[in-house]
């Protein structure tokens, strides 16, 4: 293994309840029915797959403009959010593992279906950190297409054998194995069947990576 590409969203830093919440505002207006539920769904997910999924509720049906403006305001409110987040919403534990794997020779590079990785990394202290970023704006496909997690493995210029994926989504899993990578689940992600490792914490990762 000579490269971790990291899932953002749920691996590196939290941004459920952001999502939730801006969701909520645009559903709730729209009557549509939204649950935390429905917000698990969505996780790994894009931004206009999401909004699919949660028009699975919805009792008309809407225009694709109609869908575009629905997903650029949920995206207006979510940003607004993401202000909110600070160096404080990294953990000790991911902040000292992530150095610890890049003192051991590693690539680190994020894998995230999210247009707004790169505000999120700044938010969290984490702008600068990576050696490559593939994200929600340089992909045409999202999870379970391994197109990210193959765009990262190019961009750090090792093969997906010689990468480990970090997830915490289903979608994402699926996504590491159609791209040949190794995975290493966390959350629902370690009960996928096909996961590699499964972890219970992000420290795990310095048992699986030597
Ligand atoms: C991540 C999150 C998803 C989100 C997606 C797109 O994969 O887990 O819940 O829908 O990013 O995020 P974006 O910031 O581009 O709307
Ligand atoms: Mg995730």
């Amino acid at each position: 293994m000579k490269a971790i590409i990291f899932d953002l969203d749920g691996v590196i830093c939290f941004t459920d309840k952001y999502h939730y919440q801006a969701w909520k505002q645009l559903s709730d207006r729209e009557g549509i029915y939204f649950d935390e539920t429905i917000n698990n769904r969505l996780r790994g997910v894009s931004r206009m797959d999401s909004l699919e999924i949660i028009l699975e509720r919805a009792d008309k049906e809407y225009t694709q403009e109609e869908k575009e403006a629905m997903a650029a305001e949920k995206n207006d409110t979510y940003v607004e959010l993401l202000k909110g987040m600070s160096p404080s919403d990294l953990s000790d534990e991911v902040r000292s593992t992530l150095e610890m794997l890049r003192d051991r020779g590693y690539k680190l590079a994020i894998g995230s279906s999210s247009k707004n990785t790169r505000t999120i990394l700044g938010r969290i202290g984490l702008g600068d950190f990576f050696d490559a970023i593939s994200d929600g704006t340089n992909i045409t496909k999202s999870k379970p297409d391994p197109e990210v997690f193959l765009k990262a493995a190019e961009f750090v210029g090792e093969k997906p054998a010689d990468c480990l994926v970090v997830e915490d989504a289903h979608a994402g899993i699926d996504a590491a194995v159609a791209g040949g990578f190794e995975s290493a689940g966390i959350g629902e992600a370690a009960d996928h069947p096909q996961v590699t490792y499964r972890m219970s914490k992000f420290a795990d990762l310095l048992d699986i990576c030597k």
